[in-house]
């Protein structure tokens, strides 16, 4: 039979029984039964059973089948055939029938495998997962083994069905999939870039898209009205289980719209590529404040999937007696709790004494807790005396207390201390209560988030990019208390704990940018340096506009509901950055660094290319002593480049790693045979280290030498 007859494993049905099919694909599994051969063949859409018997194969067949080891690459012929009633297998879609082969092709041998690809057992049995226990960096240096696995095939299959959804129901919405550069300039996302450096603008670099933030703006202002990209996305960031350096973004950006746009778009699409996998959503989603998320539950990522919501007991205590309480209200601190319902039984005097007011709320920055159990009516601990009837009988009412509740209250005059150790305590013991309900999904739009963050030298600095719209324009950009104050126009998705997506109604006003780069206390040149073609877009038209990007491994993951996001990825990095199957990163050799001029490049604070560029006719001017006026200046801009060119190729022929001087080559003919070198002297502090004084960069010598 020839491959183009081929059928797939997993496509052959009861229906076929009787019928002549060719397969081929991988040994997943065998058992030898005496004279009767079995094996399991896997190929990308499933497992079937193939029979090698004396009673239909020849001996010669039955004995080649007897060699096969697993993972041999194989073709095999036969017929199908239903399974005896008793030997059906529910393991696998095929279960019930098998292949009578009747030729076998061994197309490719395979050597001891560094772990188990088989998942699926011949004779019915649970699932072998046992490459779950493989160390991860061994799955990922044999990672086109692992991804054989069924459980890794089925993530990769799931996560294009995905992607698939995405495209068809954003091309139904009208949105056009373009595509932008990977090798750019830096764009503002908050973290480091990837830099790469550039052979032909020698100390040159592009740096690789932390997003498309930029040019998906740059689109609407093209008139493209609705795009969306699946983007690779490059971030240079410490690392944590929900990161890559490079991973996937779902970007998309509108014009003429406003965030009800985005939330209806992005709500609809969650819900169906959810269903992809069976996941019913209900809408609308949930939406609460920045300033709600971290009163009531110390994260702007909460998981909403169960309480715990944090109380505001502030309040309770202004007259308190319990010195602890008082004193930090007096600098103006504040006290929060959590009641957790009917679980005394699960957390003892000592478990919470003990373990949580002793060593797990100060692991996360609190300096104390406070726990209050309630039994026969009465609140009971051990400070309890400390408080008043009156105290008490208030925290009874603001927690809602019934006999079986636990109170726990975290006091701090720092607001951020108190929510964020209360954040840590609930989720710490919502897992270890098991409180969260297993495959349930909470998704939540977080919105007014403060436009602005402060940083440690009293300036501020974009919370989100400094392209989204604040609430209100009208703020005085010097004046850092209402800055901190301004809320913006950004919104996160957030399910389950995990923030899936971010994204904002931008600025479409060049004024109002401009104002917030001032804010941001930039100055009208840096801002021309670092956005100036971004800018000056802003001066054509700009419409109003606005997107969000979707992290797609993260969503992927969350629908899969993988442990990590490297589950969804084909080639992942490490948890430090690096791949395991190809080496990456890697040390490169000299010439490749020389070739790029990467070689002794010293301490300058700005490579030569860079810092050059922008004046060097300027220095071309004044060092040849002739004025240079504007008409000529992109002339000689050109003949600059042209030398530069002709320079870097005569370089690379003669195989240096430094620039030479001369094009065409040089004889000493006063000293004939003498190779070329440059004189030590030639330095410029040697040659001029007798100078009578330095000014600047410069050095004073006597006019007959200038
Ligand atoms: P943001 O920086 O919030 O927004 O990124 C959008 C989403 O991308 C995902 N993500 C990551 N996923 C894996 N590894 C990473 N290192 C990583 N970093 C981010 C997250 C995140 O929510 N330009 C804006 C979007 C916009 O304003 O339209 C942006 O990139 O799921």
């Amino acid at each position: 039979m020839l491959f183009s007859q081929r059928v797939f494993c997993g496509q052959i049905t009861p229906d076929d029984v009787g019928r002549k099919v060719l397969l081929g694909g991988w040994v997943d599994a065998f058992r030898d039964h005496g004279g009767l051969l079995f094996i399991h063949l896997r190929d990308r859409s499933g497992i079937m059973q193939i029979v090698f018997s004396p009673e239909v194969a020849s001996a010669d067949l039955c004995q080649r089948a007897a060699s096969l080891h697993a993972e041999y690459c194989i073709a095999v012929t036969g017929e199908v055939k239903k399974r005896l009633a008793g030997t059906e297998n529910p393991n696998i879609e095929t279960g019930n029938i098998e292949l009578m082969a009747t030729e076998l092709t061994v197309l490719s041998e395979s050597d001891t495998l560094p772990f188990t690809v088989s998942e699926k057992a011949m004779v019915p049995a649970t699932v072998d997962r046992s490459a779950d226990k493989v160390a991860e960096d061994l799955r990922l240096q044999y990672r086109y083994l692992d991804i054989r696995r069924p459980s890794m095939r089925d993530n990769l299959m799931a996560r294009h069905r995905i992607f698939q959804c995405v495209r068809e129901f954003l091309d139904s919405k009208g949105f056009l999939e373009i595509e932008t550069p990977v090798l750019t300039s830096s764009t503002p996302e908050g973290a480091r870039d990837y830099l790469v450096p550039s052979r032909l603008h020698p100390h040159n670099f592009y740096a690789l898209p932390q997003s498309p933030q930029l040019f998906k703006q740059l689109l609407m202002i093209g008139g493209m009205e609705r795009y969306f990209q699946i983007a690779r996305c490059f971030r240079d960031e410490d690392l944590r289980p929900n990161r890559q350096p490079e991973f996937t973004q779902l970007d998309i950006e509108a014009s003429f719209i406003d965030e009800e746009f985005i939330y209806e778009l992005v709500e609809e699409l969650t819900v169906k590529m959810f269903a992809v996998v069976g996941i019913k959503l209900s809408r609308p989603f949930a939406r609460i404040t920045y300033a709600d998320a971290m009163d009531t539950t110390g994260s702007d990522r909460p998981d909403l999937r169960f309480g715990l919501r944090f109380v505001d007991v502030t309040d309770v205590f202004y007259q308190t007696n319990y010195s602890i309480f008082r004193q930090i209200l007096q600098r103006g601190g504040y006290i929060k709790g959590i009641n957790i319902k009917g679980q005394s039984e699960m957390l003892s005097k000592n478990v919470l004494q003990n373990e949580y007011a002793k060593e797990i709320a100060p692991s996360f920055g609190a300096k104390g807790m406070t726990w209050m159990r309630s039994e026969g009516g009465k609140l009971e601990s051990n400070i309890v005396q400390f408080f008043s009837n009156q105290e008490l009988e208030a925290l009874r009412k603001k927690f809602d207390v019934a006999d079986g509740d636990v109170l726990i209250m975290i006091a701090d005059p720092s607001y951020a201390i108190v929510t964020s150790a209360l954040g840590q305590l609930r989720l710490h013991l919502a897992n270890r209560l098991s409180l969260i309900p297993a495959n349930s999904f909470f998704p939540v739009w977080i919105t007014e988030f403060p436009l602005f963050e402060a940083t440690d030298e009293g300036a501020v600095t974009s919370s989100h990019h400094p392209f989204t719209a604040p609430d209100r324009i009208d703020f005085d950009p010097k004046n850092i208390e209402e800055l901190l104050m301004l809320r913006s126009r950004a919104y996160d998705l957030v399910m389950n704990g995990e923030e899936l997506g971010g994204g904002s109604i931008r600025i479409n006003d060049r004024n109002l940018q401009r104002k917030i780069f001032a804010a941001l206390g930039l100055t009208e040149e840096e801002t021309r340096e670092k956005f100036g073609f971004f800018l000056r877009a802003f001066d054509f038209g700009a419409p109003p506009h606005g997107g969000l990007a979707l992290g797609m491994d993260r969503t992927v993951s969350m629908i899969l509901q993988t442990p990590s996001i490297r589950e969804v990825i084909a080639f992942p990095k490490n948890r430090s950055a690096a791949c395991p199957l190809t080496g990456a990163p890697s040390a490169v050799k000299r010439e490749q660094l020389a070739e790029l001029r990467l070689l002794n490049l010293g301490a300058q604070d700005l490579l030569l290319g860079t810092a050059q560029k922008g004046n060097r006719i300027d220095h071309l001017s004044w060092v040849s002593r002739i004025g240079i006026s504007a008409k000529e200046r992109p002339v000689m801009e050109q003949i600059l480049t042209q030398a530069e060119e002709l320079v870097l190729l005569a370089t690379q022929k003669a195989g240096k790693e430094e620039p030479i001087r001369n094009v065409a080559p040089v004889t000493n003919h006063t000293r004939p045979g003498t190779e070329e070198k440059r004189s030590a002297l030639s330095q410029t502090g040697q040659l001029l280290k007798s100078a009578p004084a330095v000014k600047g960069n410069y050095y004073k010598v006597a006019s007959i030498l200038e």
